[in-house]
């Protein structure tokens, strides 16, 4: 088997069998991957989710954030209950705080060379890219950004963004979206008469049986992400 399709096999896992189980088992390895989401519909949970599958796993993991410290996401996520710090002292899971926001119209650029240089890693997660383009009005340079993106999937990297959708223009988000292997939008819905936050995996390459599934999930402190039935539910 060729090391290409051997990478291609493997999957990311959340290690949250309910979300594996709509997401047709987890992210395939090599995926370029959009978690979209409007503010505190949970794409920094999710986020966090993954990646802590992924060094439950045993793959190795950067994580870009331009919301938290090293201090801030490690308190995060052990508010969560992901325990993350031990993967970090054996450089397992490297965080990396970037106030990417501040960096002004290079910014998409910066990050790409960031990705470039984490040689040896096996997932890369950006929560959020949204700050990276804030002050882009070019969307030349962001598309390429997800060209380039692809183009280190293609060796076998795993790539997750976290994306404000309202922050690039309609014409944008569609080749952006049609650009990524999975594609997981997150929202906050009437159920009834509740309000309640959803997860719709409105792509997954390669696994088709999970296209269009739609969960409802909560955040608990000190759980994490909890499906919950929503009537709406699919998948
Ligand atoms: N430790 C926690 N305990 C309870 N709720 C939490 C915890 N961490 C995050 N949340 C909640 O999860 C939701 C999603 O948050 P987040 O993933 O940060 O949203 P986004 O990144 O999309 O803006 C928010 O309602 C937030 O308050
Ligand atoms: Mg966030």
């Amino acid at each position: 088997m060729p090391a290409s399709e051997k990478i291609s096999r493997k999957i990311i896992s959340s290690g949250n069998a309910e979300l594996d189980g709509k997401m047709g088992g987890g992210l395939p390895a090599g995926s370029l991957a959009l978690i979209e989401g409007s503010s505190g519909a949970g794409k920094s949970v999710l986020s966090q989710q993954i990646l802590f599958g992924a060094l439950k796993n045993g793959f190795k993991v950067s994580t870009f954030t331009s919301e938290n410290t090293v201090k801030s996401l490690l308190s995060q996520m052990q508010s969560i209950d992901m325990d993350v710090v031990d993967y970090l002292l054996v450089r397992r899971l490297k965080i990396y705080p970037i106030a990417l926001a501040r960096i002004g119209s290079d910014a998409p650029n910066r990050l790409l060379n960031a990705l470039r240089s984490q040689k040896g890693r096996d997932v890369v997660v950006v929560d959020s890219f949204t700050s990276a383009i804030a002050n882009q009005t070019n969307p030349t340079l962001i598309l390429n950004f997800f060209e380039e993106c692809k183009k280190l999937c293609g060796k076998g990297l795993t790539v997750i963004l976290t994306l404000h959708a309202q922050a690039v223009g309609s014409d944008l988000v569609n080749p952006i979206r049609s650009m990524c292997d999975a594609h997981l939008q997150l929202r906050t819905e009437q159920d009834g008469q509740r309000l309640v936050k959803t997860l719709e995996v409105a792509k997954i390459r390669g696994a088709a049986s999970a296209t269009g599934a739609i969960v409802g999930f909560d955040v608990e402190p000190g759980w994490g992400m909890r499906v919950i039935p929503i009537s709406k539910a699919r998948g």
